[in-house]
């Protein structure tokens, strides 16, 4: 793991003794969402460090719920996982061998992970954020409960910001309900590289309603991992632009999301998106990641904004399926244009109705 400079996080960490003599046996059960980016991290450096800032919203009813048992052992560490979270297992194992020197009671404990996601696996929507959002959660949970302490105030989530990170950089800001940005900014304050923002506070009223209707072109398997993803960048001839670009789009997002200027958000929402498919598509080999039907779905979409001059968007993970953006006010005619123009471009006719979330919850 690399090693942080923000003692916050390393100092006062719990290890065996302490775990033996709080009571040798702890569990946590924490519920986190899944999010989708708006402002896209795509590219990092080592230990999990951003090359330019994102922004998200959390999701309602996707998410991972996550319980982790832990009791002394003088054997060491052990970990056991839950048959529907054994695909995960080598990853979730990894983590928690890269986290030790946080949490180093780790180190002589038999582990019990049971990790369940509210959507099908297989829907393009990433579970790695909630997944260890929800992990990091517990951990710190648990590191709480040994020490004594109650509560789950801002250190404790920054800390499990900062932890889920390391697990996936997304999972950051799946810590969080409403809206959140992650990534140093200048122009905004408290902004890091090391763990998530909740923008909550900050957020027009309109956007904290902000509804998600996924459109599910292709439920087969990722065909470019976000590992993959991210390394592309490393020699991408576009990628200082790309940077530079972001941080811009940042500045203008926050911008709208202050304002409740819905028109400039789907503006740079739709820009985002497309710069990212953008990215993939001028690396050298690379598949199209983006289904004749993805294409079909926009071009709708945007035929009926115009049509009802109406503000809705979209945005798109790195995979086929589009997220279909638009307020609460406006859902009933979304939601029927959905169900009759788009729906039959949907394989199966699969289509998530969700919506911007309250974030974690522990369970
Ligand atoms: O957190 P990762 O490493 O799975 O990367 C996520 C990449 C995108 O989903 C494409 C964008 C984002 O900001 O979530």
């Amino acid at each position: 793991m690399a090693k942080s400079k923000w003692t916050e996080f390393t100092q006062n960490a719990v290890g065996t003794e302490q775990l033996k003599s709080a009571g040798n046996e702890f569990k946590s059960g924490w519920k986190a969402p899944s999010n989708i980016a708006i402002v896209k991290y795509w590219g990092k450096k080592d230990g999990q460090i951003p090359q330019n800032p994102s922004l998200s919203f959390s999701l309602n009813g996707c998410y991972t719920q996550t319980q982790l048992e832990v009791k002394y052992s003088p054997k060491g560490f052990s970990l056991t996982i839950n048959p529907e979270g054994k695909e995960f297992a080598p990853r979730i194992e990894q983590f928690l061998r890269n986290v030790e020197p946080l949490f180093p009671f780790l180190a002589n404990v038999e582990a019990k992970v049971t990790t369940v996601n509210s959507f099908p696996h297989s829907v393009g929507i990433a579970s790695s954020a909630s997944g260890f959002a929800s992990l990091a959660l517990c951990l710190c949970h648990i590191e709480e409960q040994i020490k004594g302490n109650l509560g789950f105030g801002s250190p404790f989530l920054r800390k499990a910001s900062y932890v889920a990170r390391l697990g996936s950089g997304s999972a950051s800001r799946s810590v969080f309900g409403g809206w959140q940005e992650w990534g140093y900014l200048p122009e905004l304050p408290n902004s890091t590289n090391e763990y998530a923002l909740s923008l909550s506070p900050i957020v027009d009223p309109k956007f904290s309603e902000m509804r998600d209707a996924i459109l599910v072109v292709s439920s087969s398997p990722k065909v470019l991992s976000s590992t993959q993803g991210h390394a592309l960048m490393a020699n991408h001839p576009f990628a200082d632009a790309r940077y530079a670009e972001a941080r811009i789009n940042l500045n203008a997002i926050l911008k709208a999301l202050r304002k409740g200027d819905l028109k400039r958000f789907f503006d740079i929402a739709e820009s985002e998106a497309l710069t990212l498919h953008g990215l993939i598509m001028s690396s050298k080999n690379q598949p199209m990641l983006l289904k004749p039907q993805s294409l079909q779905i926009i071009e709708l979409i945007k035929a009926f904004r115009t049509e009802k001059d109406i503000n809705i968007g979209f945005t798109i993970d790195a995979g086929p399926n589009i997220h279909l953006l638009y307020t609460s006010d406006v859902a009933p005619i979304v939601e029927a244009f959905v169900n009759e123009q788009l729906k039959p471009l949907c394989e199966n006719q699969k289509v998530i109705f969700d919506s911007c979330g309250k974030g974690p919850e522990l369970v």
